[in-house]
Order: structure tokens, then sequence, then C-alpha cells
């Protein structure tokens, strides 16, 4: 399968890189790392040790594949979909953080877009090279639920290049629950500055799992069966999964980069507002890493 992986950071180098194992990969990236991939290949260490070649191009304009997997921050997805729209893809997947990422790629894109959700741990260690800190799993299906043909097709893909892959029907409900685990852990961590396993106890644990339940609470509002335990509980398990690992806001703020809190902590105030709930805990982070950017010059 010819596939395209759009924002080649460090979860989209380690996705392309596993694929690269069996399918003919173009990773669109930074202009740095593209440069050193085309030249010297991409070595993936870590959980997985191997070199593979995938073609690398800062350009995302007028790309030709069978599938392009969008992990771009959720702040870039309009203008990834913008490129990929001057070219020709036959389905798009969002492997991203955040919500509303699905549905920005199909207002630019009349290919099928499908939801996914990547709990790979990925640190690119510097240009050409980036490691797998935790083996995880894909999950991909329809982004408003139910079967889709083209979601088995490239679950085949994925399970052929030998990735962790579940083809589900129940996305929405699975981008909640991720969105809830984004929400506890990432501002958290990006504010504290401490790595993921710091959520699993007080006083963190408390402003997580509250950040998790409101989220819960606004997307049952939302016609989305998820209780409080179920969202906390994936909460806790994430977290004690990936303790030792940096979160993707902590990464960004380490690094003095735009954060995607508006597409996570930002996207619940926004829609509790909309369905006439509260959340205030969620307001509070998301008031404070906005602060942080606006200081930095980064929003
Ligand atoms: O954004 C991240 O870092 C990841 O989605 C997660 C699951 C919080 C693990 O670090």
């Amino acid at each position: 399968m010819e596939i395209v992986v759009f924002g080649a950071g460090s979860l989209g180098s380690l996705v392309g890189g596993l694929l690269a194992r069996e399918h003919d990969v173009t990773l669109v990236a930074r202009a740095g790392h593209a440069d050193r991939v085309d030249r010297d290949g991409l070595a993936v260490t870590g959980e997985h040790e191997f070199e593979v070649s995938p073609s690398a191009t800062s350009d995302g304009t007028e790309l030709t594949a069978d599938l392009a997997i969008v992990t771009v921050k959720s702040f870039d997805t309009s203008s990834a979909a913008r490129a990929l729209s001057s070219g020709s893809v036959d389905a798009v997947l969002s492997l991203q953080n955040g919500m509303g990422n699905e549905e920005r790629l199909s207002e630019e894109l009349s290919c099928p877009v499908l939801a996914g959700t990547a709990t790979y741990g990925a640190v690119l260690d510097r240009p050409g090279r980036v490691r797998c800190t935790g083996i995880g799993e894909v999950v991909l299906g329809s982004r408003t639920g139910g079967h889709s043909a083209v979601a088995d097709r490239i679950g085949e893909a994925f399970a052929t290049a030998d990735i962790e892959t579940l083809v589900a029907d129940d996305m929405p409900r699975r981008l909640w629950e991720k969105l809830a685990v984004n929400a506890g852990i990432n501002p958290v961590t990006a504010l504290a500055r401490v790595e993921n396993g710091a959520v699993l106890e007080e006083p963190a644990a408390e402003l997580a799992a509250e950040a998790a339940r409101e989220t819960a609470r606004v997307a049952r509002a939302d016609g989305v069966d998820l209780a409080d335990e179920t969202a906390v509980a994936a909460l806790e398990q994430v977290a004690e999964a990936t303790a030792g690992n940096e979160s993707s806001m902590l990464q960004d703020v380490r690094a003095g980069r735009r954060t995607e809190v508006d597409a996570i902590s930002g996207y619940v105030v926004d829609r509790a507002e909309t369905v006439g709930l509260k959340a205030p805990t969620n307001r509070t982070l998301a008031a404070a890493l906005s602060t942080w950017e606006r200081q930095k010059n980064v929003r």
C-alpha cells in the first residue's frame, strides 16, 4: 500500500517506520528530519530496533497515496487538509490528539476520513532517529461509528506490518475516552513538569481525575455512553502504562512550542458550554496553559 504520513514528528515517524517494513511509505516532516531520512534512512530504537528507508519530504502538496495518516498537531489540521487536497489520496486516517480533527479534514477532502487512536510511546531523539518508548496499539474505524470496509482494509495493512491493530465500530466513544485521558494527563504533567506516572499520586491524582470526570459528563450530554468511572479508570491505566514517559504536552512546553490545549481542555470547555454544563477544572487548566503560550508568543 502507498502510505503518506503527514506530520512525521515522534508518533508519525514511529508509525511510518513500522509501516515502512511492509509498505511504500512517504514521511512529510520538518526539513531537517525529512532531509536526514531521505539521505540516511530512519533509525527506530528502544522497544523496536531496526532501520528503514521511507521517502521523506517537507512539501506535503500534490502527493498521491492509497492512504494518508495525519499526525500533525491539532492546530495544524486545516493546513494539512489543504495540502493533501492538492494531491490525490484514497483515504485519510487521523491519529491525532484532541477532538474535531476528523471534521476539519472532511471539510477539505472528499475521500473517506477515518478516526484512530495510537497508544505507542515515541520520542524523536534527533533528525532521522525515533525511539519507541512503549509498544501500544492502533485502533481505527469510521469516525461516526459503525462498520467501515475502508477501515477493514487499512486495519489489515497495519496488521501486515506487525502493528497491534484493532478495527472498532465505536470510535466516537473511544475518542471521548481518549479525550478524557488527555484532559487528565497532558495539562497537569505539562504545568507541573512531571512524568505521566505523577498523576497517579495526590495532589495531581484528584486534579487529573476531575478533568477526566468533567470530560465524561460532557460526553454523556453529547450522547456518548462514557461513565465517570470508565474515564477515570482509562486515565489511570494509561498513566500506569506510560508512567515513565513525558506527555506530548510536556514535550511541547519543554521545547517552547504551542501545545494542543485548545483541542483538549479547551474543547471540553467549549462543548460543556454548548450543552449547558460547566467544566471548571478544564477551564482552569486551559487558562494556565494558554497564558504560558501567550507569554512565549507561540499562540
Ligand atoms: O499526548 C500524549 O502524550 C499521549 O496521548 C498520552 C496518552 C497522554 C501518553 O503520554
